[in-house]
């Protein structure tokens, strides 16, 4: 069934963009965005382009929670994406980094087309019998016990919080809801409410309060800030992401390099978000989440 009969007739009145092209090089440029959008308000929903219909369905049916370039993409293949009028661009942005394989490789498509084929899904409330494989490949892979799959990369921090604070009252003894976890200033860990409790971006928590205590935030790539934090006896871990990425990038003066880390060993303290730094096992951080 086509798309458009599982939506409902979009109503006359809703305004549209003009016809004509849109050019990527503008739409990039977000100070393009706004007019585009009062540009949208101006014309009548029959003069509209492919792209221009996309966009009023998801304008009007799809919650606002996110601001996209005026771009409606279509179909993928290796680096380049198509849109809907037919212009191919290069996929510089890969989903975040999430199809960085590529669009629609072949093998992958293969794999999952077979599994669709086999079985749609298992809960954990039973065995699998791929996940132990799968699990046995990643542990051996990254030199870890155990790993956990997640779904998004907001419950695998989520996970890692709640990993840390239990560990902290189970085996450092911190007395009963007193764990802390340092953070970094500009950090990015996703948009659940505990973890925009401990961002410093004021869009990110504008409205959403109150939030979770126990985080404390010192400035990123400061060893000194670091030590100081990681004397109180309350601490179970340091979050940090080895490069950051939403308030700009960032990357730590010297690398991840494992010696600015070690001295953290000692107490167990857990590094999470972090990345095994140049391969040195002996000196890796005690989860490690992986997008
Ligand atoms: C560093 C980092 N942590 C966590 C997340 C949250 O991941 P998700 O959007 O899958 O919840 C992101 C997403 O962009 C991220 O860049």
């Amino acid at each position: 069934m086509p798309l458009r009969n599982l939506v409902r007739p979009v109503n006359k009145s809703i305004r549209i963009l003009p016809p004509g092209p849109v050019f990527l090089s503008a739409a990039l440029d977000p100070v393009y965005c706004a007019p585009f959008h009062q540009i949208m308000q101006e014309s009548r929903i029959d003069q509209r382009t492919k792209t221009q219909r996309a966009i009023a369905l998801e304008e009007q049916f799809g919650a606002h929670n996110y601001h996209p370039l005026p771009v409606v993409l279509d179909s993928g293949k290796g680096v380049f994406v198509w849109d809907v009028e037919g212009k191919r661009y290069y996929d510089f942005l890969s989903a975040y980094s999430a199809v960085n394989q590529g669009h629609c490789h072949p093998r992958l498509v293969k794999v999952m087309q077979e599994q669709a084929a086999r079985m749609t899904l298992t809960s954990r409330a039973f065995y699998n019998s791929v996940l132990g494989e799968y699990a046995q490949v990643l542990c051996e892979t990254f030199g870890y016990e155990k790993m956990l799959p997640m779904n998004t990369g907001a419950e695998a921090v989520e996970t890692a919080l709640k990993m840390a604070r239990k560990w902290g009252y189970e085996k450092k003894g911190i007395p009963k809801d007193r764990a802390k976890i340092i953070v970094c200033e500009g950090n990015f860990h996703g948009r659940t409410i505990s973890i925009v409790s401990m961002s410093t971006d004021p869009d990110s928590q504008g409205g959403f309060g109150p939030f979770t205590p126990g985080f404390e935030v010192i400035p990123y790539d400061d060893l000194a800030a670091l030590e100081k934090a990681l004397a109180d006896p309350n601490v179970c871990a340091f979050l940090v992401e080895p490069i950051q990425g939403e308030k700009g990038v960032f990357t730590p003066c010297g690398g991840l390099h494992p010696a600015r880390y070690r001295f953290m060993q000692g107490e167990e303290r857990a590094l999470h978000r972090g990345r095994d730094p140049n391969g040195d096992r002996a000196n890796r951080p005690s989860f490690v989440q992986r997008g």
